[in-house]
């Protein structure tokens, strides 16, 4: 494995950047597109305000549809909106101080809520907790220390004894690939398993609770997360399991009613038949690729928020404190 820093200047490089999973996770996605949305618009620093808010308007339906399901993407860019449009006399550049202004809150605020998610959940890993997880909802998909993996970091510095079973997650491996990688480097104890294999540790009693991140929870708790998710729901239920879903407020969505309205996206089926560039499959094939799968509330615990954890029946509302 290798780590590599990518450096993007260009909307259809930050575009692609996120369409091809460079930068993946529900809450990065939002953070890359805010911070990209800037980036790509400085080179029109001294256009004419009116053309370069139409600009704006373009370039941020573009990042927003870089991928349907994460809710956090149009909701970073109708933040960005907002604030210029909350500022109708700006110059052109005066517009990008504050959109870099607001990017630069959208990025301090994720690093935040990911703490927030972290003591939440602390409770639900006593010490020697076996968690298990499904793709990566760790550092490697916020700008902090993720939402799922947040309460394992905060239970690690805590001093508690916790160790991770992570799914490999087919078909592009964010398990193997990134939720080990960094749970290694952070020294916490992870072992990864096939995505067939979980149902069969629950029943040996080797998992204790299951964290998993979410790309958009609906009003009613139904929660999208990566394909395998509801498996894994189902599995944790049937055992007697702890099934937490984690997500920073930017995550939940109350404008969807239910899972029924999340779109899920449909990713290529090469995704399915090649594996690292490898065939894996027959040529030609047939193969599914949907990215996501909806868990339907009823399978899920709790949501592990930064404002709190919320249960059935879910109402995502919260007192407002002074810094909210
Ligand atoms: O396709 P990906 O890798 O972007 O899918 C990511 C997930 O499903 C994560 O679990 C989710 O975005 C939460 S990340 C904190």
């Amino acid at each position: 494995m290798e780590f590599v820093e990518r450096h993007l200047k260009t909307l259809d490089e930050i575009r692609d950047a996120i369409s091809t999973l460079a930068v993946r996770g529900a809450p990065a996605i939002g953070v890359a597109a805010a911070i990209g949305l800037v980036v790509s618009l400085l080179p029109f620093e001294n256009e004419a305000g009116v053309l370069f808010r139409a600009r704006l308007q373009t370039h941020a339906g573009i990042l927003g549809a870089a991928r349907p399901t994460a809710v956090n993407l149009p909701w970073a860019m109708a933040r960005m909106s907002a604030r210029a449009g909350a500022n109708p006399v700006a110059s052109s550049a005066e517009l990008l101080t504050l959109l870099r202004e607001e990017a630069t809150n959208i990025l301090d605020e994720d690093r935040a809520m990911c703490e927030s998610i972290g003591a939440h959940g602390l409770p639900f890993i006593p010490d020697g907790t076996r968690v298990l997880t499904h793709c990566n909802a760790g550092a490697l998909a916020t700008a902090g220390i993720g939402t799922a993996l947040a309460p394992v970091y905060v239970a690690q510095r805590e001093g508690r004894r916790v160790s991770v079973f992570a799914n490999e997650t087919r078909p592009l491996l964010q398990g193997s690939r990134l939720t080990a990688w960094e749970l290694g480097r952070a020294g916490i104890p992870v072992t990864i398993l096939t995505d067939g294999m979980a149902a069969s540790l629950m029943r040996a009693h080797e998992i204790d609770v299951v964290l998993v991140g979410a790309d958009r929870v609906a009003a009613n708790g139904d929660t999208a997360n990566k394909i395998g998710t509801y498996a894994v729901a189902v599995a944790a239920k049937h055992h007697g399991i702890p099934f937490y879903v984690c997500a920073p407020w930017s995550t939940i969505d109350r404008a969807t009613a239910s899972g029924d309205a999340i779109a899920i996206e449909q990713r290529s089926a090469d995704e399915v038949r090649f594996a690292g560039g490898t065939a894996v499959a027959p040529a030609g094939a047939n193969a599914r690729n949907p990215a996501f799968d909806v868990t339907p509330a009823g399978l899920i615990t709790g949501v592990i928020t930064d404002k709190g954890v919320y249960r059935a029946p879910y109402s995502f509302t919260y007192e407002m404190r002074s810094r909210d």
